[in-house]
């Protein structure tokens, strides 16, 4: 569906076209407006415009409602698994019986590394951030496919997100397995995917590994949790590095280092330091929730606020009746925990954070749940990653079948005029 949007600069008036999407959203296309007037749009950091129209996710931030290919997340988080959404978000559609028996069998046919991308991991030191390994060696992965990066050659594409999907668990396991100086255990091609990560991440050569399958579940959950997300930071990234045509290797890699950022998935991290902290200033949870209003602060509730969410993030919901249960199945009782409900509960009835809307999002109990798993702090936003790899890749997709045209937005420069060059002995 489509319409007319009328706009009025320098004493012009000009109709424009729109767009309606399939859910009653309205898209003013503004692409003529250059032209007919001179002016441009002008929406630093992206708060009210569109990059696309897309089929993939659908997010109604007033109403808490996440969607992946029209299938709520609630529904996928309970009835699916993190293999299938791959496929439903790669795909569109959810996999017949057979065409999942074979996409999981060719999954399991990539979860190795060549041999030699091994010597990689042995270049960083031992406390070298994970988000950064993960990026260098998919980037890396790159230069051992040569003969199957053309981004415009969809059996290429097929292969290289096939690729990516089985060997970023890989990746991550031996990047957490260097930084603690333990053998690498390679991929058990008799698990499942959330249980071949598990038993990389916290498998001894020396002994048998006994896989706890309801851990296997609740990681393979949070995977479905994260798998995309719209047109967040990360995914606008991996778009704008695979509008340019670069491979898809070299956008995935940009995504990892986006989402690495604290205001975005390496939030997660930022929660349980923020929590921390809370926790060795006697839990003084009042403090920082004044402390958090003070813009000269320069202290924020991290896991609180959303670009699109003015309600109470779908992902935040799941994971606070989660965390409960995982703590319980696991016998845990974290202090830290109880510092985020008391923060939750104060944030939700202090004005400052209603009349703004900020509610707890996918990063505020996320890294509750990951260390009660026995997860590094610092592989939490590892943990992101793997969930959102298969929706960076539908992204990047989508952009190319579109044939959009690279990602290049204009400005408006406030600089200096026109100016003579002075020589350096009249200055
Ligand atoms: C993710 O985009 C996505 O979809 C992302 C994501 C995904 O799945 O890909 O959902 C994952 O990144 C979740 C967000 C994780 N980040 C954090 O938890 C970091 C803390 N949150 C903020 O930095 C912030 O809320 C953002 C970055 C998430 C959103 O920022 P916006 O939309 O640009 O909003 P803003 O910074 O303009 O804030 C609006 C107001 C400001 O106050 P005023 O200027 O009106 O006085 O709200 C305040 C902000 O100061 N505010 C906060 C706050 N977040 C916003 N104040 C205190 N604590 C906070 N966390």
């Amino acid at each position: 569906m489509s319409g007319k949007a009328t706009l009025s600069v320098n004493g012009q008036t000009i109709e424009l076209d729109t767009v309606v999407g399939s859910e009653g959203e309205v898209g003013i296309i503004t692409k003529p407006l250059r032209g007919a007037t001179k002016a441009i749009s002008l929406d630093p950091g992206f708060v009210n415009t569109g990059s696309c129209t897309s089929d993939i996710t659908y997010i109604d931030g007033e109403n808490g409602v996440l969607r992946y290919r029209g299938y709520a997340i609630d529904e996928l988080a309970t009835k699916s698994s993190f293999l299938e959404v791959c496929y439903l978000l790669l795909e569109g559609k959810l996999p017949s019986a057979s065409e999942f028996s074979d996409y999981k069998e060719q999954i399991t046919r990539h979860t190795l590394l060549h041999e030699d991308l091994k010597k990689m991991f042995d270049a960083f030191p031992a406390n070298a951030h994970p988000m950064a390994v993960c990026s260098s060696v998919v980037c890396a992965l790159s230069t051992y496919y040569q003969n199957n990066l053309d981004p415009l050659n969809p059996e290429h594409v097929d292969l290289s997100a096939k690729r990516l999907v089985a060997k970023l668990p890989t990746i991550a396991a031996f990047s957490y397995k260097k930084s603690r100086g333990q053998a690498l255990i390679y991929p058990d091609n008799e698990l499942d995917y959330a249980g071949n990560l598990l038993k990389m991440m916290f498998a001894y050569r020396t002994e048998k590994y006994e896989l706890d399958e309801d851990v296997a579940k609740l990681v393979d959950t949070l995977l479905i949790l994260h798998a995309d997300h719209e047109q967040n930071c990360s995914a606008t990234t991996v778009r704008v590095v695979g509008s340019a045509h670069a491979n898809l290797f070299a956008s995935i890699s940009a995504g990892i280092c986006a989402l690495w950022g604290p205001r975005h998935g390496g939030a997660n991290q930022s929660v349980l330091e923020m929590l921390q902290v809370i926790a060795d200033d006697g839990a003084d949870v009042d403090k920082y929730v004044a402390l958090a209003q003070d813009r000269d602060s320069g202290f924020r509730l991290m896991g609180f606020g959303h670009r699109v969410y003015k309600n109470y993030d779908p992902r935040a919901r799941i994971l606070g009746e989660m965390v409960e249960k995982v703590l319980t199945k696991l016998d845990i009782n974290d202090p830290l925990l109880n510092i985020a409900r008391k923060l939750e509960a104060h944030a939700l009835s202090d004005s400052y954070f209603v009349d703004r809307k900020l509610y707890p999002n996918v990063d505020f109990y996320s890294g509750i749940i990951y260390r009660a798993l026995g997860i590094p702090t610092n592989m939490f936003t590892v943990m992101f990653a793997l969930g959102r790899l298969p929706g960076w890749i539908a992204q990047w997709k989508e952009q190319l079948a579109h044939g959009l045209p690279i990602g290049r937005p204009r400005q408006i420069y406030t600089g200096e005029n026109l100016r003579p060059y002075v020589p350096m002995s009249e200055r």
